[in-house]
């Protein structure tokens, strides 16, 4: 019933760090990614080529991608949004490219100031340059359980952008359920739709854990067979183009239950969370994480 052996792909460096208010310094995010590599995590999200205005958390992307000690068997990924954003991340020798646009149309303007249709030909070209280097390329479609601005979003209409990125030739696909709103039927039943078109191995799942549902989506997940999930440590993480999104499901609080179920990922949990200490304190406040919480508490 259980998988054997789950896929966690953590994206705090760039998820998380996206929607910290406090800036931490590029010399810091580099020590934190290089602990990062050492706990096991064979896949790294570690900053994103967007422009700086929109996001300047991560303003040092270039700086950071070409900082980090590259760990042989971790893929280092970053957000990409249009050409401009490729070549910085071509030019950082980055592993892979994660292009990403919303199933609503609301939240894809605010997010990257496009329609979807605009989008398209956009991401088509990202991802056509980034396999012409030889880069595998991610594809997220956001919205996928709720859109902060429009509520409610059909299957349909993630069919549609799932589709359009698979004819572009990407990798994997992951759904996010960008604000948290998700519940266990609900991914069951989009799951039951979505697996009859497009292959699970090609699927991942990004929750963020706003009203607490995360883990028991991913579990709901993990029923319906898929096996590859997107976390942040400590629970770090949002959009800020989607209001009210808090932190992803924590990978602390993933690896747990995942260790606990007996389900393998390769992930040490005490180097994890010496990798949490330390961004938890340069972030300078307690992270949401359960496991943190529950270590401070012992
Ligand atoms: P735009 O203003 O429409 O861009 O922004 P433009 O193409 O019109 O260009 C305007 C100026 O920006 C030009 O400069 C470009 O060169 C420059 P100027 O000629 O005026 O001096 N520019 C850039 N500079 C640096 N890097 C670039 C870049 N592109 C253009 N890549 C854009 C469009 C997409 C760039 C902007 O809207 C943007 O950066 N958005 C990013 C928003 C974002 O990062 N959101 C969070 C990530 S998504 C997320 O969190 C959801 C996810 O976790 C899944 C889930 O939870 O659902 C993935
Ligand atoms: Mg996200």
């Amino acid at each position: 019933k259980w998988p054997e052996r789950v896929m966690i792909k953590e994206v705090g460096p760039r998820d998380g760090l996206q929607n910290e208010p406090v800036s931490i310094a590029t010399e810091d995010k580099i020590a934190w990614i290089n602990q990062l590599s050492k706990t096991g995590l064979a896949y790294i999200e570690i900053t994103s080529f967007v422009h700086p205005k929109w996001i300047p958390q991560l303003a040092d992307a270039f700086d950071v991608a070409t900082s980090i000690e590259r760990v042989p068997g971790v893929t280092y990924a970053a957000l990409v949004p249009n050409q401009k954003g490729l070549e910085k991340a071509l030019a950082s020798k980055i592993d892979e490219v994660s292009v990403f646009m919303s199933a609503s149309e609301t939240h894809n303007r605010k997010n990257i100031n496009k329609s979807i249709a605009e989008t398209f030909p956009v991401l088509a070209e990202v991802v056509r340059e980034a396999k012409a280097a030889q880069k595998t390329v991610r594809g997220y479609v956001s919205t996928v359980f709720g859109c902060p601005y429009e509520g409610a979003v059909s299957v349909e209409q993630v069919i549609r952008v799932a589709e359009k990125l698979f004819d572009m030739g990407i990798d994997e696909l992951s759904l996010g359920d960008t604000i948290g709103v998700a519940n266990p039927r609900q991914v069951e039943e989009v799951l039951g739709v979505l697996l009859k078109r497009f292959p699970k191995e090609k699927i991942a799942m990004h929750f963020h854990d706003t009203r607490g549902t995360a883990l028991a989506n991913v579990l709901m997940s993990l029923q319906m067979g898929m096996t590859t999930f997107d976390s942040s440590l400590g629970g770090l993480g949002g959009c800020p183009y989607a209001p009210g999104a808090s932190g992803n499901v924590a990978t602390d609080d993933l690896l747990y239950m995942l260790n606990g179920m007996n389900i393998s990922t390769g992930i040490d949990l005490e180097r994890l969370t010496e990798a949490a200490l330390f961004i938890q304190h340069k972030i300078g406040r307690a992270l949401n994480s359960h496991y943190l919480q529950a270590m401070a508490s012992c």
